[in-house]
């Protein structure tokens, strides 16, 4: 049996029609950036989120830039992260020229520890940037507690969580700003690079489409230093496409989790995803542990199953954040999780052989 991660390909051609012809209609119109279609994307995600204001752009990473910089992030400014998850939450802190300081993550959903913030803020604190780690959101009413309490902005790290629910309300609809990216392999992906911030602040919404085509309000005219954020009409085309699908897809996601779940469920070596009662996951990815977890991984690609490891080092212990004098031991649950998490097939059209064929080749992982 081949499996395949993501399944993209069989999602395409599920999907082929639709996706073909919108296509080709961008390329009939010839309106390549921030086309029509961009427009019509962004009423689609508003509706979706019922947040106030979506804003396609470029990229996840440069949704984060695009928050850190309508936020007023200064050089020498704090900003609070966990130290479990991709680069690009606490590269865009760096980029700014703002320090990241990271707060260990909790053992059993791997999101930030609310608990453990508030020693972290001084007086150069500005903002905290939750993520919503696998799909799943974090503690959002203690952070937003938190927030309030010490005058800080939270931006949201929703780039693996687009859809996902808190306590009723989408995540992107939550926090100051919520940032989400349309990497292919996410849950919502396009074919290319793409992504969206999203807020209920008018004035931060207006600078934010300002930011993304260069701080320009009128052609030629710069009132901020901005960036080249734009997104392809032809990703959101394809975007426009498959966010009909999306509801279904979620719902799909959901029982593959639950049917690994139920099949997973007797083994002593595994330790399972958590998904908290007030929230719903989109499950970017399923993600269990195992102190045995190479030996595991090894083992299952030699029958054919593919996994991955998200991620296998802490961003406190990366190289390229060695000028932040974090040691090996400082966060010991980010550091221990980064030891033992591995992720499995996860699609919403991975079959029920499939993922009975993977539970069977995990039981015994030593
Ligand atoms: C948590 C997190 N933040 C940010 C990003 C960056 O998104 P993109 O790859 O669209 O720039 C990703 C995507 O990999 C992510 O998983």
């Amino acid at each position: 049996m081949k499996i395949d991660f993501a399944n993209l390909q069989y999602q395409y051609q599920l999907y082929k029609n639709e996706i073909d012809s919108a296509i080709h209609a961008v390329l009939n119109k010839s309106n390549y950036i921030l086309g029509e279609e961009c427009d019509l994307l962004e009423r689609e995600l508003e509706t979706f989120t019922e947040a106030k204001h979506a804003i396609v752009c470029s990229s996840g990473t440069d949704a984060l830039l695009l928050a850190m910089m309508a936020l007023d992030i200064q050089p020498g400014d704090e900003v609070i992260t966990t130290p479990f998850t991709f680069i690009a939450t606490a590269e865009t802190i760096a980029l700014m020229k703002a320090t990241p300081v990271f707060v260990d993550i909790q053992a059993d959903t791997y999101n930030i520890d609310p608990s453990k913030i508030e020693a972290a803020i001084t007086p150069k604190t500005k903002a905290i940037i939750p993520v919503s780690l696998y799909g799943q959101p974090a503690d959002m009413d203690e952070i937003k507690a938190l927030a309030d309490k010490h005058e800080l902005k939270v931006i949201i790290d929703g780039a693996q969580s687009f859809g996902a629910t808190y306590q009723g309300k989408s995540d992107s609809a939550l926090g100051d700003i919520s940032c989400t990216s349309f990497f292919p392999a996410k849950p919502l992906g396009c074919y290319g690079d793409g992504g969206a911030v999203f807020t209920s602040d008018d004035g931060l919404a207006e600078k934010m489409r300002m930011l993304r085509v260069h701080g320009q309000g009128q052609r030629y005219h710069h009132k901020y230093i901005g960036i080249g954020g734009r997104l392809d009409t032809l990703q959101a085309a394809v975007l426009l496409a498959k966010i009909k699908h999306y509801k279904k897809e979620i719902q799909l996601r959901q029982r593959v989790a639950q049917s690994y779940n139920h099949k997973l469920s007797n083994s002593v070596e595994l330790t399972l995803p958590e998904i908290k009662t007030d929230r719903t996951s989109v499950w970017a990815q399923y993600t269990l542990r195992t102190p045995y977890r190479n030996a595991l991984q090894e083992k299952l690609q030699k029958v054919g199953i593919p996994t991955a490891v998200h991620y296998p080092k802490p961003l406190h212990l990366q190289e390229c954040f060695e000028y932040l004098n974090y040691k090996e031991g400082d966060f010991q649950i980010a550091e221990t999780a980064a030891q033992e998490v591995i992720s499995l097939p996860m699609n919403p059209f991975l079959m029920e052989s499939e993922a009975d064929f993977i539970a069977g080749n995990l039981s015994g992982a030593k």
